[in-house]
């Protein structure tokens, strides 16, 4: 039965370019998305871009620009890079635009309405230089606060708060009677103890004074809405939330894939009790697959900490397809995974240019070569093997276990590159009593490796399609393709190609 799947990705702050933190996000949606839609699954995959708040201003005053200026020069270094990536989203989500801003405002001005959004005054210590109010968090050991955050100032100031404590009750009985609301489950636990810890109600406006650029309060024009209380809401604004409830509701709940930084407090406490407040039912909560981070050298890549990597350098270098590749198949979802060049050059020269390349390669060769490129079907030893990684496959991706998934997939090609040792099909070309023998090893190879072309397609779609090109099948892609058996008696194979030219280190 066909599902309809809505998955979005946490959409990127527009202060800087994209780096391979990023990037690791939205080809983890992508793989997903197109593995859905390969099942036959209704797919909305959303992303986009966070163009307001603090960090944004400061960029853009940095860079002597009006911060809508700004957002809109650094657009494409997101878009391109997706597009270079083969990312399909469907929609895309940027927050300055009106059908967002006019959903956030009609949704504060609805909790306004209903009594959950309240005007207080908030008093404590304010660095000037950073433009925000610390925390004890924030002091040294000797009790001060350091340097690094310039004057600080006791200040008061009156904001808007939501009453986020109102709704803690109903989020403490959800998450525990909802146990798969965040994957993986040790997440759902340090959800659970965020939630029980608690916490007061949520400032959600700042003053204009400190704050310009973001969406204004419907009810109060001195000041804007709280980054976050906009961000979280593209989720369902780009999704028809309020314009047209039938195509919403078609679509919603999302998966909502997100890094681990951002589940507690931002989606996993405000966004619920956001969307509780709203009026949204138990069954109508999203879910969340959250990812670990793209490391370097032991440490999160990002921007602040100065070792970010652009991926259009290794897309430059070595293609889209192999970065993809290491992506998912050296990251198990959820876990944090140490990014190195001679690692990406060790999975794409082992797994795929010696691996399903040569594969390939050889299996296309000896078509030609020794039978004009004419398969025969046969009965073939392989097919319960294959079928077997097929529903390991399936089972893997199910449970969002990308790299696991891979790793039944290239079974079938290890176990296919040994049935070519093992059985030496130039041994047997030379004997004529062996010609069935060679008909099925040939039939076999060709098989199996269609079979791996679709199952490999999610992730690596362009060279997927290469291989159908090579192999000369023309059907569409879909997941009841890899049933064993849809090579014809009698289809004739095409040209090989080089798919993955082995990488030489300099
Ligand atoms: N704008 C907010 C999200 C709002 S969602 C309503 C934000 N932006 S971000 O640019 O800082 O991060 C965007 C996504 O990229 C987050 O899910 C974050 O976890 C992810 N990553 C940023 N650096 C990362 C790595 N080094 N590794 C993997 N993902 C990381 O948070």
């Amino acid at each position: 039965m066909s599902r309809t799947v809505f998955l979005t990705t946490a959409i990127d702050y527009t202060n800087a370019p994209p780096h391979l933190g990023h990037a690791y996000e939205k080809i983890l949606a992508d793989v997903l998305a197109r593995y859905h839609r390969l099942c036959g699954d209704r797919v909305f995959f959303l992303t986009g871009v966070d163009q307001h708040g603090q960090k944004v201003q400061q960029a853009a005053a940095a860079a002597g620009l009006e911060p809508l200026v700004f957002v809109q020069g650094l657009a494409s270094s997101f878009t391109d890079l997706w597009q270079r990536l083969g990312i399909t989203y469907d929609a895309w989500a940027a927050t300055t635009e009106p059908r967002h801003t006019g959903c956030v405002k009609n949704i504060l001005h609805d909790l306004h309405g209903k009594g959950d959004i309240y005007k207080a005054a908030y008093r404590g210590f304010y660095s000037v230089r950073q433009e925000q109010f610390l925390t004890d968090k924030e002091r040294g050991t000797d009790g001060a606060f350091g340097p690094e955050w310039g004057d600080v100032v006791e200040l008061e100031e009156e904001n808007w708060y939501f009453r986020l404590s109102k709704y803690r009750p109903w989020l403490l009985d959800f998450l525990a009677k909802n146990e798969g609301t965040v994957s993986p489950a040790f997440r759902h636990v340090e959800l659970r103890n965020a939630a029980e810890r608690g916490a007061g109600d949520l400032s959600i406006s700042r003053p204009k004074s400190r704050l310009s650029w973001g969406i204004e309060m419907p009810f109060d024009s001195t000041c804007v809405t709280y980054v976050w209380f906009d961000a979280l809401v593209n989720y369902i604004s780009f999704a028809g939330y309020g314009e047209d409830t039938s195509e919403f509701s078609a679509l919603w709940p999302a998966l909502h894939i997100i890094g681990k930084d951002i589940l507690i407090p931002a989606h996993g406490i405000y966004w619920l009790c956001m969307l509780r407040a709203m009026g949204f039912a138990d069954d109508a909560m999203p879910t969340f697959l959250v990812h670990g981070y793209v490391m370097m050298d032991g440490e999160k890549m990002s921007k602040s900490l100065g070792n970010i990597r652009d991926p259009n350098t290794f897309i430059d270098a070595f293609g889209a397809g192999a970065l993809r590749y290491y992506l998912m198949r050296d990251c198990a979802v959820g876990q944090d995974m140490d990014f190195t060049d001679e690692r990406l050059i060790q999975r794409y020269n082992s797994d795929l240019a010696n691996g399903l390349g040569n594969l390939l390669n050889r299996t296309l060769s000896m078509a030609k070569r020794y039978r004009g490129g004419i398969l025969r079907k046969m009965p073939s030893p392989l097919e319960v093997f294959v079928q077997e990684r097929v529903i390991t496959y399936r089972q893997r991706m199910e449970a969002r276990q990308i790299h696991a998934a891979l790793e039944s997939a290239w079974e079938v090609v290890v176990r296919c590159n040994a049935y070519v040792e093992e059985t030496a099909p130039w041994k047997l070309a030379k004997d004529p009593a062996q010609a069935d023998r060679l008909d099925e090893v040939l039939y076999s190879l060709s098989e199996a490796l269609r079979i791996v072309s679709i199952l490999i397609s999610p992730v690596l779609p362009t060279e997927a399609d290469s291989i159908r090109v090579q192999l000369a099948w023309g059907d569409a892609v879909h997941m009841s393709g890899t049933a064993w058996g849809s090579l014809a008696d009698g289809h004739c194979v095409g040209e090989a190609l080089p798919l993955f030219p082995r990488i030489e280190r300099a």
